[in-house]
């Protein structure tokens, strides 16, 4: 059972107990959705300032929707279309500070004002992308990109 805790001010705090208990939510005997669904739930647990969380899964053709935090969302994107499908074509991690900014940016949640996107392999093989959004400006930066690079490998690690 997760056990509810308070969370600190700090933001580095959060993302490190993130880490900490993230492989006793990982499991090679669970399906990656399983995987995925309790991740999402651990990101929008100790992440503020998020009003989207979520995988879309790579079918070898498209991107499709995975488990996910926040409101009903886009179901297919295609490899370039979107930050998700520039993350997934690029092989890059994407911080976007203002999603306006940008044309290549599929709006499904009105609210989110910044983005990260963090491409998943396995193998060498794209599996998946996370994407996280915020409703404020400029909510990711080095940080996010470490700690959210960091639990993608734990991801790729402990449970594919
Ligand atoms: N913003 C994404 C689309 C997915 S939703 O944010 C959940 C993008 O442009 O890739």
């Amino acid at each position: 059972m997760f056990e509810y805790e308070v969370l600190s001010k700090d933001r580095a705090k959060n993302y490190s107990r993130m880490l900490e208990v993230l492989p006793h939510y990982l499991s090679k005997d669970d399906t990656m959705i399983t995987n995925l669904a309790n991740v999402s739930a651990l990101i929008n647990f100790y992440v503020d300032a998020i009003n989207w969380v979520g995988f879309y899964i790579y079918d070898g053709s498209i991107l499709t929707l995975g488990p996910f935090q926040g409101l009903p969302a886009c179901t297919r994107i295609e490899l370039g279309r979107g930050v998700c499908g520039v993350a997934a074509k690029t092989g890059e991690t994407q911080v976007v500070e203002d999603v306006h900014s940008i044309e290549n940016h599929i709006t499904c949640d009105a609210a989110s004002q910044s983005e990260i996107v963090v491409p998943i392999y396995h193998k060498g093989s794209l599996v998946a992308v996370l994407d996280i959004d915020s409703p404020i400006k400029k909510r990711f930066g080095t940080l996010e990109k470490e700690t959210f690079e960091a639990l993608v490998r734990a991801i790729v690690d402990k449970s594919l």
